[in-house]
């Protein structure tokens, strides 16, 4: 496989050479903000609503940001220069290098990193043991920034009891997991968390919510507590990487009758045409 390219400040630039400076405010103080967006036969899945949450992401650390138009531009000629057709590209934006001081920058000269890579749509999607994990983040999850330590601890302890992936609980109610949203199926209806500060506004997890009001289902935004977990007939995760993702197990207890529900079978039947269309859901709001 030939070198990938790194688009940096500007630049096209191979792998081997993209380098950053060791006082980048984004190693040293996780200083910066992220969106990974997924391309689908060449095409962007919702890029307007990743911008949109780039922007204000950036807006809540105070991180200038360059031209968006520029930022769209980078990515789609990094999938294009690189005749990718599914990928997904990562796109990281920090303050920048600036001798190490607490105080934010006057006049940063922000990083832009993005990378491409290829991204295959696994189906069926490979079924989930999950964990529930004490949501020990700071309280503006909603910020989609790099300063990912403690999702990264959770994924490693959900492993480490043999589980794919840890679901946050903050005061017995369920968040989201370490880098998806989650879907409860409880007595026939459908459940996710609000918007609250303390979970991430995830562009799947509204698309699943209109893809599922599309087929008639109701959806309700509420808060879930995490002894339901014990009792959902489906869980499932969303997210750009994860897509939509079966859980068939919480905590060592199994969800339903151990593989992946109805109602996730009807969703993610949808969410591939949808993904796959010219006009892909979510279009219309672009
Ligand atoms: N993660 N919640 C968290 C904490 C996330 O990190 C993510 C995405 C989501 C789902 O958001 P979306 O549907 O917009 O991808 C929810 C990305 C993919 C990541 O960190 O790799």
């Amino acid at each position: 496989m030939p070198e990938p390219l790194v688009y940096l400040n500007g630049e096209f630039v191979p792998y081997s050479a993209a380098r950053v400076s060791v006082e980048d405010r984004g190693l040293q103080f996780a200083d910066g903000v992220y969106e990974v967006v997924r391309y689908y036969d060449g095409r962007p899945f919702r890029m307007q609503q990743h911008l949109a949450r780039l922007v204000r992401s950036a807006a809540g650390i105070e991180l200038p940001l360059p031209p968006i138009e520029e930022i769209r531009r980078a990515m789609d000629a990094l999938v294009e220069k690189q005749s990718l057709q599914d990928a997904t590209v990562y796109l990281q934006i920090t303050r920048g290098p600036a001798p190490r001081a607490h105080g934010l920058v006057t006049d940063p000269t922000p990083t832009v990193i993005a990378i491409a890579r290829e991204a295959h749509s696994v189906r069926p999607r490979p079924t989930l043991r999950v964990v529930t994990v004490s949501d020990d983040r700071w309280a503006r999850c909603y910020l989609k920034t790099t300063a990912l330590l403690p999702n990264a601890l959770a994924r490693e302890r959900a492993r480490r009891l043999g589980a794919d992936d840890g679901i946050f609980v903050r005061d017995g109610f369920v968040m989201e997991a370490t880098a998806s949203n989650v879907f409860v199926v409880l007595k026939g209806r459908l459940l996710t968390p609000p918007l609250t500060n303390y979970i991430l506004a995830g562009i799947t997890r509204e698309a699943v919510i209109e893809l599922a009001r599309g087929e008639g289902m109701a959806v309700s935004e509420e808060p879930i507590s995490a002894h339901l977990l014990y009792e959902a007939d489906e869980i499932f995760l969303t997210g750009t990487n994860s897509e939509l993702g079966p859980i068939i197990a919480v905590d060592g207890r199994t969800v339903g009758d151990g593989s992946p529900g109805p109602i996730f079978n009807r969703l993610i039947a949808a969410f591939d045409v949808a993904v796959r269309s010219s006009q892909p859901i979510g279009a219309r709001s672009s």
